[in-house]
């Protein structure tokens, strides 16, 4: 669609609606849901959202996505879909890009505002790297950098040459609960509590930048609310200093009240040799049908031993005001740990920490031993309708008797 035929549609914001409509893309993943969460907890009076998952509209359609945003006609779109870093080329390239572009082509048409979550994974190793900064576009990058990494240019050509009114949103590494796929952050505190490093996967001294998953909904409800200060615009959405990796493995360490992993580091040469050794081993047990999944993490290896932080002296000097400006990865690593902990030991991920976080199960005995018990148990005494929600029916029962 040229600029042109653009400038006929009117944006429908405050029109249709008394309430903004928005589509959240991914709103099942560890931002998306906790995006999600807020919009329906916090924003009820002024804010809709419809998070279809990806079954329902899957962006590697471009056909899905215009049914569907035809259909929903939101007032904004909000896109915090990925597809699993380990991904092949097609699927990244499908998901991270085009259906990146493709939602933001159906957003230009409709002339609502299009907010895109990036990674810093479209971004050099450095200190303090600004907005502006960016890695070489090279076929060496990996198939996730590259992806994403084309997502923010193509973005920035569709505001400069159809009007596309956009916001990147940059996360660095992000920490909170409900990361159910354990990723990033959350796979390197998994290996500590598992006890699975037994020697620092570092070196002194290398620190990154770490994004609180909680504040995230909060820039980007005040992202949609100031449209002309942040559109076409990229931030870095990141706590305020970077975070020294030697320093946090060895608080989780002690926090956990655990030996490992021992304060020696490994020297990057070693740890790289390993990777190749387990990518090789895979593949050999591959032959015998055995399949073995290597963390995707391990494509960030490198990073481990490098510094990445970015700068957010632009997201300081914005209007946007931290909701929460003393919580670091440091204060929340008390309420990760009981979260993921409890988490860990239900699903038997991990039995180190069972008698301190899981709660005791009050039936388990009967559950376990006397099932035929506890089902008779069950079924004389506690299968009736709650009293309370069969009131409410009654109540809406007697109500449309008295209505003329
Ligand atoms: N987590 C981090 O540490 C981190 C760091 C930097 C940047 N980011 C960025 O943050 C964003 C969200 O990451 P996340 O960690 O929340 O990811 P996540 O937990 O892996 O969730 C990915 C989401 O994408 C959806 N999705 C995948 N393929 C899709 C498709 N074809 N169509 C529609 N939806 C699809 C998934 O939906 P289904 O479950 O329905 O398939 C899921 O809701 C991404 O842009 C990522 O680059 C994350």
């Amino acid at each position: 669609m040229s600029s042109s035929e653009t400038e006929n549609i009117q944006p429908r914001s405050g029109y249709h609606h008394s309430k903004r409509l928005g589509v959240l893309i991914g709103g099942s993943g560890l931002i998306g849901g906790t995006m999600a969460h807020y919009f329906k907890t916090q924003t009820v009076e002024d804010i809709e959202i419809r998070a279809p998952s990806s079954k329902k509209l899957s962006i590697r359609n471009a056909e899905d996505i215009k049914t569907y945003l035809t259909r929903v006609r939101p007032d904004f779109v909000i896109n915090s879909a990925v597809a699993a870093l380990d991904s092949d080329a097609q699927l990244a390239f499908e998901v991270n890009y085009l259906g990146c572009v493709n939602l933001a082509r159906a957003c230009s048409a409709l002339g609502i505002p299009y907010i895109h979550i990036s990674s810093a994974a479209t971004l050099p190793n450095g200190e303090n790297l600004s907005e502006e900064d960016h890695l070489p576009l090279s076929p060496t990058l990996t198939h996730y950098a590259k992806s994403k990494f084309m997502a923010e240019r193509t973005l920035r050509h569709m505001g400069k040459h159809e009007g596309l009114d956009f916001t990147i949103i940059r996360l660095a590494i992000v920490y909170g609960e409900h990361d159910h796929k354990i990723q990033g952050f959350h796979r390197l505190f998994f290996s500590i509590a598992d006890e699975a490093m037994p020697f620092m996967i570092t070196k002194r001294g290398v620190k990154h930048s770490y994004t609180n998953s909680n504040k995230i909904p909060y820039f980007v409800h005040h992202v949609l609310d100031h449209r002309e200060e942040f559109t076409q615009e990229t931030y870095h959405f990141v706590d305020k200093d970077p975070v020294d990796m030697a320093d946090l493995i060895l608080s989780i360490r002690s926090y956990l009240e655990l030996n490992r992993p021992r304060e020696l580091y490994v020297p990057y040469p070693v740890i790289k040799s390993g990777k190749y050794f387990l990518q090789w081993l895979a593949s050999i047990l591959n032959w015998f049908g055995i399949s073995v999944r290597l963390p995707p993490e391990l494509i960030f290896l490198e990073n481990f031993y490098k510094s990445q932080t970015l700068s957010n002296q632009k997201l300081r000097q914005s209007s946007f005001v931290d909701p929460f400006p003393d919580e670091t990865i440091y204060t929340a690593l008390p309420k990760l740990v009981v979260y993921y902990l409890e988490r860990w030991g239900h699903l038997n991920l991990i039995t180190t920490f069972n008698e301190e976080f899981l709660g005791t199960f009050e039936f388990e005995d009967e559950f376990v031993n006397h099932p035929r018990e506890i089902l008779t148990s069950i079924h004389s005494d506690s299968i009736s309708p709650f009293p309370e929600m069969v009131e409410l029916r009654n109540e809406s029962v007697r109500q449309g008797q008295n209505e003329p």
